[in-house]
């Protein structure tokens, strides 16, 4: 064969390969979960549906930051992951659209009042437990008792070694501040956060970033989501993963379609999919071992059972509330962020 009827055949053979994709067209999205989560699921949503994902990995609290910007021009199709109080408070802002996916029957409970306390501008694709990850071996080094507790978390010893995100960018240092109001009222809260700022080395800007560093030995402990820091240990680093025995509050992972997407059958697509048992039940290859949304998803072996932690009754109504929130960041930013090392 000529080398020109080859390569004839073989662009005709790129073109209709090609053609199912562009007749799908594409999607933008915002994962606010892990970004190795994150490149699973839009790898796989493309491979099966031939619609181009533009994905962009961002932390909660700032892609509601952007939501809110582009409100008028909106540049995103939809938001996938990240906490839910920021969803909520993008819904509660008019940001995010209606929709009530079929999928919605399939639904534990606390994933179906997500979306009914949103008015079905949001639903809930996984929960997950605050706590902490600390270096067994740098505490042991340094002959460092296990903090169980987090008023353990303020001993002198620890100074320089506790890493935490900020809560302005972070849906998970948010879900710390507004779990420690509700643990301890609002004063005592802020006076303990006050406190601990003492022992704080560093406010990362993602959530799960304080665990990564204790894994690396960068730190001693990061208070992070509590798979978060089981993910390390199946990396195999030397994190432990502790559930605070005051109690301790939770997310509800979310999802929501931005009004006035440009590409809003294909963000429906991905809100279906997304939701499937089979979709959610391959979240653990990435090594994301939230608790699944969909009743019938297989729960990884790796996920913090609930029922061994002590939650509290998280109030997301009250939480996920815009201007609950603006006041709490606000006062974080005076009374702790200010005097931030
Ligand atoms: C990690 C967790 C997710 C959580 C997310 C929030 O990726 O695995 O369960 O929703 O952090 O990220 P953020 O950077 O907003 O704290």
């Amino acid at each position: 064969m000529k080398t020109t009827t080859l390569s004839l055949m073989l662009f005709a053979g790129t073109a209709l390969a090609a053609l199912p994709a562009q007749a799908a067209g594409s999607l933008n999205l915002i994962c606010s979960a892990d970004v190795v989560i994150c490149e699973q699921m839009t790898g796989d949503f493309q491979k099966e549906t031939g619609i181009k994902v533009n994905m962009v990995r961002l932390s909660s609290g700032e892609t509601y930051a952007k939501i809110r910007a582009e409100a008028r021009n909106p540049k995103t199709d939809i938001w996938w992951a990240g906490t839910g109080d920021p969803h909520l408070q993008a819904a509660s802002d008019g940001l995010t659209l209606e929709y009530k996916s079929p999928m919605l029957d399939q639904l534990q409970d606390w994933a179906k009042k997500q979306a009914e306390g949103s008015g079905y501008r949001t639903v809930g694709v996984y929960a997950g437990a605050l706590g902490w990850g600390y270096n067994t071996e740098i505490f042991q080094k340094k002959g460092l008792k296990e903090p169980k507790c987090w008023a353990d978390l303020l001993d002198a010893s620890l100074k320089g070694e506790i890493q935490m995100a900020n809560p302005n960018s972070s849906g998970t240092a948010y879900t710390a501040l507004a779990s420690l109001v509700q643990i301890m009222g609002e004063d005592q809260a802020f006076d303990y956060l006050k406190k601990l700022n003492g022992n704080i080395a560093q406010y990362t800007k993602s959530g799960s970033a304080p665990v990564k560093a204790a894994a690396r030995g960068e730190a001693g402990l990061g208070i992070v989501f509590m798979h978060d820091a089981v993910a390390q240990t199946a990396e195999g680093f030397p994190i432990k993963s502790i559930a605070p025995c005051e109690g301790t509050g939770y997310e509800i992972g979310s999802m929501s379609i931005i009004r006035g997407a440009k590409n809003l059958d294909n963000a429906k697509a991905w809100y279906d999919w997304a939701l499937k048992p089979e979709v959610q039940s391959r979240m653990k290859d990435a090594k994301s071992f939230q608790l699944p949304s969909n009743k019938s998803a297989e729960v990884p072996k790796e996920a913090p059972k609930f029922e061994d932690i002590k939650l509290i009754d998280y109030d997301f109504a009250t939480f996920g509330d815009a201007e609950k929130r603006k006041a709490l960041l606000e006062r974080w930013d005076r009374e702790v962020g200010a005097s931030a090392n």
